[in-house]
């Protein structure tokens, strides 16, 4: 496995293991615990979570595991994520309920607080890297950097970032934290090119910020949907495939790794077997031109 240096504080494992789909897994803490040691053994230590997913029952579980068995969680970084606030059923007034809709909350004391909750819930002291999920209309850069520096100085969180901005809110962010974000977790595949486009990816070059990259599979779509986009895609990875003696999604997983931008690509799979053959991508070397058989795949880009 290569592990890259974030910073000083530090390092992730280049593949990392997404836990976003856990609750669809309907795993005991025993199965969850034995497929972590799984990751472990294979080198990715690097766990992605986030406070919304199952609505915090992701947290919960993995919490569980952390309680049981704290050594797995010294091996591990684990990365979590804030703002996206759930859905249901809120007190709200003398003794009523009011169904809350999806939302986002980045104000300064819902930050400082979800931090705590996600400590709680996951039974940790501290998270690795702790990201603003998505962009929120709502944002106050200033509110949300001064909540975000507390938290790494109270020693809540190690380093920070966010997920899912453009290069402006990138840049409103970082710049009130006086430049410490160190991640921006973004979809990336061949069917998803929005931070291409955007220029985000060039500007976390410039600044030598290595992204996680979410849905490197479209959610599985590339090997499971007949739509058009994903057949294309997937017809050209089983020809690369072949000429590299590998497994189609190695080849998809090396695309992403073959990238200036260093980037560290998210598995969502809950099997072993598919880790290993995103691991396997590290060994895979595509030709460049390669690269650009897989860019243009879907005919949404096209070479001038
Ligand atoms: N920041 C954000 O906004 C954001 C958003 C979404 C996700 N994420 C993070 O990114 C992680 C990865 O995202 P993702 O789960 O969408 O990643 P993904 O790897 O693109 O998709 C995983 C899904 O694809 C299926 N799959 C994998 N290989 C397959 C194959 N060869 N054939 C058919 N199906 C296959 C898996 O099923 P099996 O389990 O059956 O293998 C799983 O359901 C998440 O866990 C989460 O941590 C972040």
């Amino acid at each position: 496995m290569e592990y890259v240096k974030i910073t000083e504080n530090l390092s992730l494992s280049r593949i990392i293991q997404g836990f976003w789909r856990l609750t669809d897994w309907h795993w005991d803490t025993e199965t969850l615990a034995e497929f972590m040691r799984g990751c472990i053994v294979r080198g990715v230590t690097t766990f992605d979570t986030a406070e919304i997913y199952g609505n915090t029952l992701c947290e919960r579980e993995m919490g569980k595991v952390f309680a049981k068995y704290p050594e797995i969680r010294r091996q591990i970084q684990l990365v979590t994520k804030t703002g996206i606030k759930k859905i249901g059923g809120m007190p709200y007034g003398e003794g009523k309920t009011v169904q809350i809709a999806k939302h986002y909350d980045t104000r300064y004391e819902t930050i400082k607080q979800a931090c705590r909750d996600s400590l709680e819930r996951l039974h940790c002291g501290y998270i690795d890297l702790y990201l603003i999920h998505r962009e929120d209309p709502l944002l106050d850069p200033h509110a949300a950097a001064k909540a975000l520096l507390e938290l790494k100085e109270e020693g809540l969180v190690r380093e920070i970032g966010v997920s899912n901005f453009d290069p402006w809110k990138f840049n409103a962010l970082n710049n009130c934290t006086g430049g410490q974000l160190v991640m921006n977790q973004i979809e990336f595949s061949p069917v998803c090119y929005e931070h291409l486009d955007s220029g985000m990816l060039d500007l976390l070059l410039e600044k030598g910020i290595h992204p996680m990259i979410w849905s490197p599979l479209a959610g599985g779509k590339i090997f499971t949907s007949e739509e058009a986009p994903y057949q294309k895609v997937r017809s050209v990875l089983e020809e690369i495939a072949e000429r590299h003696h590998t497994a189609p999604e190695t080849v998809l997983y090396a695309w992403i790794l073959y990238h200036p931008a260093g980037m560290l690509p998210l598995v969502g799979s809950n099997k072993l077997y598919r880790l290993d053959n995103a691991i396997a991508a590290l060994d895979i070397r595509l030709e460049h031109w390669e690269w650009y058989e897989i860019y243009l795949a879907t005919g949404e880009k096209r070479m001038r």
